[in-house]
């Protein structure tokens, strides 16, 4: 691949932190960007520990195209992975203006500077959640894009435009990479999913439960058509996600245009396989109460991952035991 740097926008995030550290040890220069809303200074420097590299650290927003541009002028980017985005489902609901802002009009300013500088080369950070309720499983990528919440409407209108974008101009070469259930945390420890406040995902819930934090895990809802009761989703160890940032900057690097590819395992398990095995890895229980469904869960979920599997020559390696494993280190370390 080319010389030059890879900007990674959310780069202190927790996808984003991992992306950078997987690319920082296969021998590329990153420059992180974040604006650390939901994220610390702390994971931008554990990362460049993880990999035993110095990383360029810009504290700034995707909205800020003053911002952007000084970045642009002061580094050679060639490409550019962006994670930087609110990610929260309830609080979409709650706020949808700030999630357009953030996830839309943030993703707008940055191609703008993109184009601005000459760097055409994007991986972009999108979410199974544009499938809405699919209509059945497991999920390819030409399944009907029906979002049932805002969160999931700003990815697919960052899709669209990222389209239209591409339509526009054959020299921007864009990897919409769809992520199932991202879990798990880099085998040092070091990094992890270190939500600010309460957590609204199912892992680092169970996490914060095993450490003593939380009282105890609310299930939410054991009477889905699902063996057990649970939804059953596609739970990928974030590092087998990161190493698909690798594989979809050298898929770009031999097929200009636009990509669209599932990352996901192609199986899934329940709530309560999560918490079994997590209670497994970590020698600690995760005490449960069955609550209420959590309005807008689709009871079953999982990707067919072929596509990634056939083009990028990408799987996902790692199972749920290792994910949880990996987790839980995290969660000790940052007890300790
Ligand atoms: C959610 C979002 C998805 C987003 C992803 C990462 C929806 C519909 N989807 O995925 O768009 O990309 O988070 O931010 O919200 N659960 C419990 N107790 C808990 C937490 C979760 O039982 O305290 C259950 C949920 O009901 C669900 C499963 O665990 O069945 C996974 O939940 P979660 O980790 O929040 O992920 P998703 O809802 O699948």
């Amino acid at each position: 691949m080319n010389g030059g740097k890879i900007l990674v926008t959310g780069g202190a995030g927790y996808i984003g932190s991992h992306t950078a550290t997987e690319l920082l040890d296969a021998g590329h220069e990153v420059v992180v960007f974040d604006n650390f809303a939901n994220s610390s200074r702390a994971a931008a420097d554990a990362l460049q520990v993880a990999a035993n590299r110095d990383v360029a650290v810009v504290e700034g927003d995707v909205r800020d195209a003053d911002a952007l541009r000084r970045v642009f002028r002061g580094h050679d980017i060639r490409a550019v992975c962006h994670f930087a985005a609110k990610k929260a489902v309830a609080e979409s609901f709650e706020q949808p203006l700030s999630y357009h802002d953030n996830n839309v009009v943030g993703t707008l300013r940055l191609v703008e500077q993109m184009a601005a500088h000459g760097v055409k080369t994007l991986v972009f950070s999108s979410s199974a959640t544009v499938y809405g309720y699919p209509v059945s499983v497991p999920i390819t990528e030409n399944m009907p894009l029906a979002p049932i919440n805002p969160y999931g409407r700003t990815k697919l209108a960052c899709e669209r435009l990222l389209g239209d974008l591409a339509l526009s101009d054959a020299e921007w070469r864009i990897s919409i990479l769809r992520y199932f259930n991202p879990i798990g945390a880099h085998c040092s420890g070091l990094l992890g999913d270190s939500p600010q406040g309460v957590p609204t995902n199912l892992m680092p819930y169970i996490g914060a439960v095993a450490a003593g934090r939380l009282p105890r895990l609310r299930v939410f809802g054991d009477d889905y058509p699902t063996p057990d009761g649970t939804c059953i989703r596609d739970y990928i160890h974030v590092v087998d996600l990161a190493k698909g940032h690798l594989k979809a900057l050298q898929w770009l690097a031999a097929a200009p245009g636009l990509a669209i590819h599932n990352l996901g395992t192609g199986a899934g398990h329940s709530v309560f396989e999560v918490a079994r095995a997590f209670e497994e890895a970590s020698g600690r229980s995760v005490p449960y109460d069955v609550a209420p469904r959590r309005p807008g869960d689709t009871p079953v979920l999982y990707a067919d991952p072929s596509r990634a599997a056939a083009e990028l020559e990408w799987r996902a390696e790692h199972g749920l035991r290792r994910m949880c494993e990996d987790a839980w280190r995290h969660v000790a370390a940052s007890a300790a």
